[in-house]
């Protein structure tokens, strides 16, 4: 397996980073997660502006507009051209003496991988989700390397037998522990505003557009952890997942058997049609 290590492409054996870069020290690093379809990288712009944007809010200085390029490099060493892949992009503040403030002279670690990825038979999972307390910091805005917060609360989804975690702060629905969260009810789609509390997903962006294009309402307001149980569908999104529809709640159905509600299928489908 190939990885590109400032700008190296390197076999992952000999691709190696120092134990005092601020990202293994610290997590003080940023990252991004893309898919290749049908041999085009999805929403690539969108992905590389959010990193650039990360990176601004932390004040890592690295141009991202060199990036787009390695990754195609990578891809053709990789022998990966043709396949459906994850691209994993992350870049630390870089090596230096143990010191909380950002240090003056330092240069950024970059370091990407692309590997095969099978992307999920979205319309046919149904899956089941828990809640659980949203203990992560609040600047969850920024796609930190330091995941911490987000690891446990999957892990507590995986102890339950749950494919995620919905998190509740404050006894609102921000999202989950690594996709954003979807309710319709009477029609109207609603999700959790862009701001400090939630990662402001691409997937999201797209659902958001996809239902402007249908006519169909949405309203960026977060749902209550109260009024679950009056909704009528949910659905996650994300990079990794797509949209996937979410059968039950904890021990809360929304479904009798195994359908989808209408308004995630539609838009299920809208979202695979822009990956053809
Ligand atoms: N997760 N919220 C969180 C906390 C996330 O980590 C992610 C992505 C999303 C969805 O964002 P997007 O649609 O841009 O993928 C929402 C990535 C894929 C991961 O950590 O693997």
């Amino acid at each position: 397996k190939k990885v590109y290590l400032n700008g190296k492409i390197l076999d992952h054996k000999d691709a190696k980073i120092s134990v005092f870069d601020r990202g293994f020290i610290f997590g003080d690093g940023i990252y991004e997660v893309m898919t290749q379809v049908n041999g085009d990288f999805f929403y690539a712009d969108a992905h590389l502006e959010r990193l650039s944007d990360c990176l601004q809010k932390v004040n890592i200085d690295f141009d991202v507009n060199s990036l787009l390029n390695d990754i195609k490099r990578l891809r053709k060493v990789s022998d990966l051209e043709f396949k459906d892949c994850l691209v994993y992009i992350q870049v630390t503040r870089g090596i230096a003496p143990r010191k909380h403030a950002y240090p003056k002279e330092v240069t950024p670690t970059v370091m990407m991988y692309i590997m095969p990825f099978e992307l999920p038979e979205i319309n046919q999972k149904h899956i089941k989700a828990v809640t659980t307390l949203d203990y992560r910091w609040g600047r969850c805005d920024i796609k930190m390397t330091s995941l911490l917060g987000n690891v446990m609360v999957n892990e507590y989804a995986m102890k339950h037998g749950a494919y995620e975690a919905i998190l509740i702060r404050e006894g609102i629905i921000t999202e989950a522990s690594h996709c954003n969260v979807f309710f319709t009810k009477n029609n109207i789609v609603y999700t959790h505003p862009s701001n400090n509390f939630i990662l402001d997903g691409i997937t999201r962006q797209i659902v958001i557009q996809l239902c402007h294009d249908l006519g169909i309402e949405i309203r960026q307001e977060a749902v209550k952890e109260q009024d679950i149980f009056l909704m009528d569908e949910v659905f996650l999104t994300g990079t990794t997942t797509q949209i996937v529809s979410v059968q039950q709640i904890n021990e809360y159905s929304f479904y009798k058997g195994n359908n989808t509600g209408p308004i995630t299928k539609k838009l299920q489908e809208a979202f695979l049609a822009l990956k053809k």
